[in-house]
């Protein structure tokens, strides 16, 4: 087998793996592995986003990812399924910027709605409804968490 050229271009997926191996808590089983999120890239209907830690949205060849968008759009609906900041680089307005992005290109492309589904107790609220999310359903006891508790999961959709 071939070393691996560490002169190659770093690859959209190692990023989005990068931030999601950081970004998200185990104990509650949201984040993804390599297989699902290459799946979804080769379907269609998804698409991602990344920024970088000075908030541009094209990445230099070597330039790592500081956060990711993952959607999936049917007909004129889009499904946020995933949205992560790693955490070196929260607190400090990506999350803002790579929401505010995603909405824009999302509404540009004729959807009428935009939805997500969260962990209850997730900071990640706060951001959603500074951006006009509005919370439409809950699916109680929906994650497990390996002491047997369980959390909520609520729904969120924005309207265009
Ligand atoms: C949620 C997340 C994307 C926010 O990223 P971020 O870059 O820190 O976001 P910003 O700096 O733009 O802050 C956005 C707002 O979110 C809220 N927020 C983010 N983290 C918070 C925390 N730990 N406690 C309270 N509020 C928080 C604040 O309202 C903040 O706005 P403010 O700083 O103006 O008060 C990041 O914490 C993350 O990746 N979390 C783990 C993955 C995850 O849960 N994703 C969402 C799945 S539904």
């Amino acid at each position: 087998m071939d070393a691996p050229d560490r002169n190659a271009p770093l690859d959209d997926i190692d990023r989005i793996m990068s931030v999601m191996e950081r970004a998200f808590q185990p104990e509650f089983g949201e984040a993804w592995n390599r297989r699902q999120v290459g799946d979804a890239l080769v379907v269609g209907n998804c698409r991602y986003g990344l920024i970088g830690s000075d908030g541009h949205d094209t990445l230099a060849d070597h330039e790592d990812a500081a956060g990711f968008f993952l959607s999936r759009a049917i007909l004129d609906e889009e499904e946020l399924l995933l949205f992560a900041i790693a955490p070196a680089h929260r607190r400090k307005g990506l999350g803002h910027l790579l929401l505010s992005r995603f909405l824009a290109t999302s509404k540009q492309a004729g959807m009428s709605r935009v939805f997500l589904e969260m962990r209850r107790g997730n900071p990640a609220a706060f951001l959603y409804a500074a951006h006009g999310f509005q919370e439409i359903g809950v699916r109680p006891s929906y994650y497990r968490t390996p002491d047997g508790s369980r959390i909520d999961a609520i729904s969120q959709e924005l309207v265009f």
